[in-house]
């Protein structure tokens, strides 16, 4: 019998760059998603073909092997990890499909190992534990991707809920889940550029944050990650971080305080102080994390000024792709409007626009189960 599993993309609506520092974050799954067709096999491969493209992918469970430096090796290394944690999974066919647009910073591949993992483990007849998933797909995404991602993407794909956005505490991984307003839309811009070398910048970034931590952990022995770094803490003790160092320090400690404040507006019905803590967190990305682009930030400048926007800022790691804007629900239409004119005017690019719906997590299929 054929299944189909479905995983979401997701939207960063603020807490950028602080899941790998033990931090806050605010996604929301999106009603864009990657679907796994999947058929038990008589043996131990795992054959994973893409509609993108042609040539299936055979993995052996006994032996995934080591990335080859294609789509498949998201597949690759969610096999090896849950089969190196004792999984014992079956062969499959798995057929891939995705409406979760690639390199835009929607968390595609996220969404392709979160997908793979839960078909996989669904058809093997194993219990899934979504947390557990989750990390493992991180675990894949650090060992066959090469990027020291956090676990805000693959743990939002496993435990979104359609109409909530969800702040999730990256130390503890405990989630609260927030209603989002009716009336607001949740409206992605996609700049359409992306930096060859993003994921080299994100590693950098990275690599910054825990060289900060190991400094100020000379004054403030207490501490284990920028997570426990206040604004005070840094302030007083800053002058042991090299410049740019510091400013990458500022941003993390403010950019927690902001998802926090973000996330009790949300609580109140706050949605202005939302959209200007949503500003406040763009200008930070730009100024003191430096993963902005000028693509970017004038796409948050053209979204800015539309009547009826509510907030703008980039979304995701950063170095191209998308941004995240809130909008009141009657002025999408304007919205997306002008932002493709004025965006093309000055860059000379046609953004696409994704007007966006919080969605659950991963799941079967139920249509095709009934079939
Ligand atoms: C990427 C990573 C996430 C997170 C964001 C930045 O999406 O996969 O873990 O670090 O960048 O907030």
């Amino acid at each position: 019998m054929t299944r189909r599993y479905r995983a979401p993309g997701r939207v960063n609506l603020i807490g950028e760059h602080t899941d790998y520092n033990d931090g806050f974050v605010l996604p929301v799954a999106i009603d864009r998603h990657t679907t796994v067709t999947a058929q038990l096999r008589g043996d131990r491969l795992v054959v994973a073909s893409s509609d993108g493209y042609d040539r299936p992918v055979s993995i052996d469970l006994s032996d995934p092997g080591p990335p080859a430096g294609a789509w498949s090796d998201y597949v690759r290394g969610v096999v090896a990890v849950l089969e190196r944690s004792g999984q014992a999974l079956h062969g499959a066919d798995l057929v891939i499909a995705s409406d979760v647009p690639a390199g835009a910073g929607l968390s595609s591949s996220a969404a392709l190992e979160v997908a793979a993992g839960y078909a996989l483990l669904h058809l093997s007849g194993r219990a899934i534990d979504r947390t557990a998933l989750a990390l493992a797909c991180q675990q894949a995404e650090h060992e066959y991707a090469g990027t020291r991602c956090g676990v805000m993407d693959q743990f939002i794909a496993c435990h979104g809920r359609a109409g909530h956005a969800m702040l999730l505490d990256t130390r503890t991984l405990e989630a609260v889940w927030l209603p989002m307003p009716r009336d607001i839309q949740i409206v992605v811009c996609n700049t359409m550029t992306r930096h060859a070398l993003a994921s080299d910048g994100y590693n950098e970034r990275r690599a910054d944050c825990e060289a900060a931590v190991r400094a100020l952990a000379v004054r403030l022995p207490r501490i284990r990650a920028l997570r426990d770094v206040s604004y005070a803490d840094l302030e007083a003790n800053g002058d042991v971080l090299p410049d740019g160092i510091y400013r990458r320090c500022r941003h993390v400690v403010t950019e927690n305080a902001r998802t926090l404040s973000a996330a009790d507006a949300l609580r109140d019905g706050d949605i202005a102080r939302f959209g200007v803590l949503m500003g406040a967190s763009h200008a930070s990305l730009r100024d003191d994390y430096e993963v902005s682009t000028d693509e970017l930030d004038t796409l948050v400048e053209v979204a800015m000024e539309v009547d009826g926007t509510i907030g703008a800022r980039m979304t995701g790691g950063g170095f191209g792709g998308c941004t995240v804007n809130l909008v009141r629900a009657e002025a999408v239409e304007a919205f997306a409007a002008h932002v493709r004119v004025r965006y093309h005017a000055r860059t000379g690019q046609i953004p696409e626009v994704y007007i966006c719906a919080a969605a659950d997590g991963v799941h079967e299929d139920a249509a095709e189960e009934a079939r």
